[in-house]
């Protein structure tokens, strides 16, 4: 039976000015999703929208139509910007689908039948755009500690989650499971400045506004956003549903990818809830840095933002997805800007993947009209180059285990860079004017044609439409990662794969 893998992303708040910055999660997702389905795993892509809440509540009424409305609009927004970044997921999942209302109005019930939830009164400061409560030490220059944004004081009736009951099994279980909280930077920042000094139980009920999914048996309440966004990742899989193959088969996740701003949400409300339903809780929660032009987060308000099919239009989808990958360093803070993605484009994928295969393709056709067979005349050179292939699956599993991207993508570079110091070494242009050396030029080429193989097979999880025209190119499909002694090739047109860009004459 195939291992499986289920990975997610948050569910996004559905908007419709989404950003580069929101782009990034998605992209790093869809490489490790489609990666794993590379070496065989059985994966469970998930994705979605987070639609409840006071923010919603409050733009629809400002866009004069219903919430319901609203997020019908914005949600295809997310579904179309996804298909143009070409991410493959395999679920998305609508916080107002019918399935996940029904199964969080039960977790809810679950948890104050059996005493994890009680009702109290709620005193405190919200950010409504963070949809986050703080106390007044958290408060930085008196605003949201996360976006720096006004927050108000609300005083009601509410429900609450005895976060304070789990504290020290959660600790217990983050000290005993080092791999859970990544990187490790964020796994201290959590210990530190939230566990430790004491959680206070949290409030999982609202009563200020009605956009939510009522408390079942209290229905002026509505369960708090964080609770039912939460819920997503096994309310997705059937738990609480009709059907709970999926959550058998998937849970716990192997991998929740989130923003550094909501690692708290998810490596403390979320696992406490996981303890209080007696479910086991993911393998791994990785928080990751930003992306940000010229050091500020990317918002329409900074004047920094674009629509990013704007770029995809502009660049391609692959450039966008590969300078995201390869640029930011995982876990840590990035910068977006249009010159060091042309820098990319021009260095890495035109000079460097884009002439090896053009080169490459457009000597098999001159020389063997297409056809090039493996002929076995081989010089001492070639191994360094075959036993390069061969290793390449290892090195770049090494690096995809743990997350680092874009050391993987290093790797595959690394072999391309050789496989174009081969064709400067082999000169087969030379080779070309001697009929007697012709089976030595057409072995030169089989092994530049394996090399490109076996990186396009590769390169697929990162930039997959490119590596699907190599493969066109190639006129191979098959995913066998090692450097074979006997194919055949016959070769299609050299067709470019990225052309260099001049920022200039733009
Ligand atoms: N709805 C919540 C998540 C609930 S999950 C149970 C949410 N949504 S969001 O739309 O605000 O953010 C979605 C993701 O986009 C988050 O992981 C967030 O960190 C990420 N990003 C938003 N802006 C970003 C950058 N500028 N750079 C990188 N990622 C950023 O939070």
């Amino acid at each position: 039976m195939k291992e499986k893998f289920y990975i997610t992303t948050p569910i996004y708040y559905p908007s419709a000015n989404f950003h580069i910055g929101h782009c990034y999660t998605t992209i790093i997702a869809d490489s490790l999703a489609r990666y794993k389905r590379l070496k065989g795993y059985d994966v469970c892509f998930q994705t979605g929208t987070d639609e409840h809440g006071q923010k919603i509540e409050n733009k629809a009424k400002e866009a004069g139509i219903s919430p319901k409305e609203y997020v019908d609009q914005v949600v295809e927004n997310a579904q179309d910007l996804w298909k143009a970044l070409h991410i493959s997921y395999d679920k998305f999942l609508r916080t107002t689908d019918h399935f996940h209302e029904k199964a969080v109005q039960k977790i809810f019930t679950k948890l104050y039948e059996q005493g994890d939830i009680y009702k109290g009164e709620y005193k405190g400061l919200y950010c409504t755009p963070c949809e986050s409560f703080w106390t007044e030490s958290q408060l930085v220059d008196g605003a949201c500690p996360d976006c720096g944004r006004e927050v108000h004081e609300v005083k009601e009736e509410a429900y609450f989650l005895k976060l304070s009951n789990y504290a020290d099994r959660l600790v217990d279980y983050i000290e005993s499971h080092p791999e859970f909280i990544q990187p490790e930077s964020r796994k201290n920042e959590m210990i530190n400045n939230f566990i430790k000094p004491g959680l206070e139980d949290l409030c999982v009920s609202r009563t200020s506004f009605t956009w939510g999914i009522p408390v079942p048996f209290d229905s002026k309440h509505v369960v708090y956003v964080w609770l039912d966004a939460l819920s997503n990742y096994i309310t997705s899989l059937g738990y609480m549903g009709e059907d709970d193959a999926e959550l058998k088969k998937y849970w716990p996740a192997d991998l929740h990818l989130v923003g550094k701003e909501i690692t708290r949400f998810h490596t403390i409300v979320w696992p406490i809830m996981l303890m209080a339903l007696d479910l086991p809780l993911p393998k791994q929660v990785f928080g990751h840095g930003w992306l940000v032009i010229n050091g500020a987060k990317i918002s329409k308000s900074l004047g920094n933002y674009r629509d990013p099919r704007e770029y995809i239009k502009q660049y391609g989808v692959d450039a966008i997805r590969y300078f995201v990958l390869k640029e930011v360093p995982f876990g840590n803070d990035g910068t977006f800007s249009e010159e060091a993605l042309v820098s990319r484009i021009n260095g890495d994928l035109a000079n460097i993947l884009g002439n090896l295969v053009q080169r490459t393709i457009s000597m098999g056709n001159k020389y063997f009209s297409g056809h090039i067979e493996n002929k076995r005349v081989a010089e001492e050179m070639d191994q360094f180059l075959i036993d390069k292939i061969n290793h390449l699956d290892n090195r770049v599993s090494n690096e995809m285990d743990q997350l680092h991207i874009s050391s993987a993508i290093s790797e595959i570079f690394s072999l391309l860079r050789d496989s174009n110091k081969y064709i400067d070494e082999t000169t087969p242009w030379i080779l070309a004017k001697d009929e007697n050396l012709k089976d030595r030029l057409e072995t030169v080429l089989y092994h530049l044609l394996e090399s490109i193989r076996v990186c396009a097979c590769l390169l697929e999880p990162f930039i997959p439409s490119s590596s699907l025209k190599i493969k066109e190119q190639l006129n191979q499909f098959d995913s066998n990662l090692k450097y074979s002694e006997s194919n055949s090739y016959q070769l299609g047109k050299p067709e470019a794969i990225f052309m260099r860009i001049d920022l200039k004459a733009k």
